[in-house]
């Protein structure tokens, strides 16, 4: 037996699946789907075949034209869920599950028509990323597997369903039924399976790219990514020809827990990002990267997670800086400065989860979840960009994209191939500090511009008087602001809240980077003006990014860490479970 991803029963000695045929029926009064899988395995085998499963109730496992076979469910661990071993008889060369998903399925969030803009139908998305595709499909949920698919969906009429895959095709069933027919033909890892269902609509940004919301927010979406295609060919100056045919958008209903996922030719948004100003696109940048670095070539596990992601946020600022600037780029990183310092400082008693090279036996991925493999990891990307420079720096990301497209690997064969390509280039940044060590290394690369400098300074001076001129304030762009506020003391007098307030209009922010960083502070100084406005963010938006430092801001002082349950109960019914999870975890360190 050789179990060589800690958060996966797939065993390699057994066979990979190539491919995954599957059909689905949405059952929104029950909650849940119901249907059957074909996983092919493109050769025949036999014996024992394990797969991954999470509160899955299996119905029949059968080789097709043979017949049932023998299965069991192994007993239930609460962060892996269930091994369901198949033992396969000679000659097979794919196998066929009939399940239904469990009504507590972490992959999925099922909405009620309350929950979605128009209010009036029910709605459905799935976030697999990292182990939650088990708890949607019985599968090897490893990124170490790559799977093509396709997948018929069947839908009460009236519904669109979408999917991370090609749509080929749709037909009316009648019984007031639609069936939705998707082609992904690319091998993709199963946590970049992806499914959504409601009501929605879409509009061309270009020949390759759409976007898709609700009619309500369809025209705001379309507005607010129109530059997509630009970008997209920014990028491709950079990495080579996009690899998946379509750049298409989903936004979905504010509960969705992530800002985005690189869900192939679907990226799935939050409509916090429809800042009327194109103030936050950044998260489309990076998401989109992810269609290389990720998408293409993966971690093999989420112990090198920081591959996936320190390489995506280096693409994303890469992209940045040729779309914006050089000032703009250095604004995100100094943004991604302040994630990485609050990371450091949530595991500051876990000193093991800073590492990039991670350990996570008996972990959860969802808690092992910070800023560091972005921030840390893109960090020691820029390292060796800068230690050999930027040409051939991109000439070497080319090449190992080449090398590794559609597979997945691990920090050794990352090493590996950079002594190859960049020989003395991970000695001369000190990479072993980054990959295992814990905290910064101290010769991490600094990112600096004139005007953050000019905002640095004025943020750090703030207790010693200083405070932007009206030519200054009028003059920020948001990221300029979002920075400054991010680098004012954390705890500020409610006099220092009024000046913000009255300034900078605050309260009224459509950027949500910002209005959150400003409800953060003003939480933190026990702000009164600020509650109302705390309130409604808390009870609409179940993005994880806002609500950790919102409750945990909220549970400083006695009178806001009441505020904080009493928001906590009344929004967390609408709340992902992810989502959930995370603000139990940071009420449950300030106790009452
Ligand atoms: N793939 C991630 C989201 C993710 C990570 C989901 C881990 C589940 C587990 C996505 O690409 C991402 O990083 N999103 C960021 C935005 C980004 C600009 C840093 C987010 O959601 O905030
Ligand atoms: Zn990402």
């Amino acid at each position: 037996m050789l179990r060589q991803d800690p958060h996966s029963y797939y065993d390699s000695a057994q066979p990979k699946a190539r491919r995954m045929r599957l059909k689905l029926g949405v059952d929104f009064a029950a909650k849940r789907l119901e249907g059957d899988v074909v996983l092919e395995f493109g050769k025949a085998f036999s014996g024992p075949l394990d797969l991954d499963s999470k509160g899955l109730e299996i119905l029949t496992v059968q080789v097709p034209g043979l017949g049932p076979i023998p299965w069991e469910l192994g007993d239930p661990d609460t962060i892996l869920g269930q091994r369901l071993r198949l033992q396969v008889p000679s000659g097979t060369q794919e196998v066929a599950i009939t399940y239904r998903t469990g009504p507590e399925a972490m992959a999925l969030q099922w909405l009620e028509p309350e929950q979605t803009e128009g209010k009036s139908s029910p709605y459905l998305f799935s976030q697999c990323q990292q182990i939650h595709a088990r708890t949607m499909v019985p599968c090897q949920d490893t990124p170490m597997v790559r799977m093509a698919y396709q997948a018929e969906v069947n839908v009460p009429e009236g519904l669109t369903a979408v999917m991370s895959a090609g749509p080929v095709g749709d037909e009316a069933l009648g019984g007031g039924r639609h069936v939705y027919r998707f082609s992904m033909p690319q091998p993709i890892p199963s946590y970049l399976l992806a499914l959504a269902v409601g009501r929605l609509e879409s509009r061309d940004l270009s020949p390759r790219a759409r976007v898709w919301a609700e009619p309500e927010t369809v025209a705001a979406a379309a507005w607010e990514f129109a530059g997509v295609e630009d970008m997209i060919q920014k990028a491709e100056g950079l990495f080579g020809a996009y690899p998946w045919d379509r750049y298409d958008m989903l936004v979905l209903p504010p509960s969705f827990p992530y800002g985005g996922m690189e869900n192939p030719r679907m990226t799935f948004l939050t409509p916090t990002l429809l800042a009327g100003d194109r103030s936050l696109v950044d998260v489309v940048a990076h998401e989109l990267a992810h269609s290389w670095t990720g998408n293409l070539v993966t971690n093999a596990s989420m112990e090198h997670f920081w591959l996936n992601e320190g390489f995506t946020v280096w693409a994303e600022r890469r992209i940045l800086r040729i779309l914006h600037g050089d000032d703009a780029a250095a604004l995100g990183w100094a943004m991604g400065q302040k994630a990485l310092e609050d990371s450091l400082e949530r595991f500051e008693k876990e000193p093991h989860l800073t590492l990039l090279r991670m350990h996570l036996e008996g972990i959860d991925p969802d808690d092992a979840f910070s800023s560091i493999p972005y921030e840390k990891g893109a960090r020691l990307v820029a390292a060796l960009e800068r230690e050999v420079g930027e040409d051939r720096f991109l000439r070497f990301i080319r090449e190992y994209m080449d090398a590794f497209r559609f597979t997945s690997i691990t920090t050794e064969q990352f090493c590996a191939f950079v002594d190859e390509k960049l020989p003395d280039a991970l000695a001369a940044v000190n990479a072993h500090a980054y990959l295992d060590e814990p905290g910064m290394p101290a010769t991490a690369p600094e990112f600096r511009s004139l005007p953050l400098d000019t905002i640095t300074a004025l943020a750090e001076g703030w207790a010693a008087g200083k405070r932007p001129s009206e030519a200054q304030i009028s003059a920020w762009k948001p990221a300029e602001l979002q920075v400054y506020l991010q680098r004012l003391p954390r705890q500020l007098t409610q006099a220092d809240c009024v000046w913000l307030d009255e300034r900078f209009q605050l309260m009224g922010r459509g950027n949500y980077e910002i209005l959150v960083e400003w409800l953060t502070l003003a939480a933190a100084a026990d702000y009164e003006p600020a509650f109302p406005r705390i309130r409604e963010v808390l009870l609409r938006v179940g993005r994880m990014k806002y609500l950790r430092p919102l409750y945990g801001a909220l549970s400083q002082h006695a009178r806001t860490r009441q505020l904080a349950r009493e928001i906590f109960a009344a929004a967390s019914p609408g709340y992902h479970g992810l989502s959930r999870r995370v603000v139990q975890s940071v009420l449950e360190a300030y106790p009452a």
